[in-house]
């Protein structure tokens, strides 16, 4: 897939094949995709759960929330859609100052890495975070506060570009496909 295919491909998904589990293979290309990423002051402060035992994932996907802009029975995936791996992304309490956008960046090459294989993701930050703690046993002086979900997406989602000022939220078409309202360039960037 040329990059910019895989830039438009690489949505978030919220619907996936239960059945299909993802390969040690793949699970590696997606964690080796974490040592390529720039770090603030390259300090590489933060470290990663791969929830790879079907028994985690399930519980770790019971402590999440999904689409927060659509009616719960639509974005919240029902059995046999649900993820099927799971990376945490933890951070040290004595991380750099620019720790968020390290996980940015670390999160960014998993899912663009995931994506070059056919598997979908979904950053998640709505979940129930003292919980997750505990399940994933997080390290002392760690904290979580990301994970992501992965699996063979069943949905297609499609980037619409929209004017400033126009509805930015996410949401279904009749055909229950996910459509992603995004800025338009000019309404990005200024050019001096
Ligand atoms: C930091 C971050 C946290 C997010 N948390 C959630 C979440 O808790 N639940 C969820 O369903 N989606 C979550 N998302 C996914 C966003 O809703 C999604 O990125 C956005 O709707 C744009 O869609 P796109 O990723 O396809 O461009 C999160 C995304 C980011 C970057």
């Amino acid at each position: 897939m040329d990059l910019q295919s895989l830039l438009e491909k690489r949505r978030t998904y919220r619907k996936f094949d239960e059945s299909k589990p993802i390969s040690a293979e793949d699970r590696e290309a997606i964690l080796q995709a974490v040592q390529t990423a720039s770090s603030g002051m390259n300090r590489q402060s933060l470290r990663f759960i791969s929830v790879e035992s079907q028994e985690k994932v399930s519980r770790v996907f019971d402590l999440t929330h999904w689409a927060a802009s659509l009616p719960a029975d639509q974005g919240q995936p029902k059995p046999g859609e649900r993820p099927v791996y799971f990376v945490a992304v933890c951070a040290h309490e004595k991380s750099s100052p620019f720790v968020d956008v390290d996980k940015g960046l670390a999160i960014s090459n998993m899912t663009l890495a995931a994506m070059d294989r056919g598997i979908g993701s979904c950053i998640i930050g709505n979940f129930n975070h003292k919980k997750m703690q505990e399940l994933l046993d997080i390290g002392e002086g760690y904290t979580c506060n990301l994970v992501v979900a992965f699996g063979y997406p069943t949905i297609t989602s499609t980037i619409k570009e929209v004017a400033a000022g126009e509805d930015l939220s996410y949401y279904l078409d009749d055909d229950g496909q996910y459509i992603v309202p995004k800025l338009k360039i000019e309404d990005l960037v200024r050019r001096v």
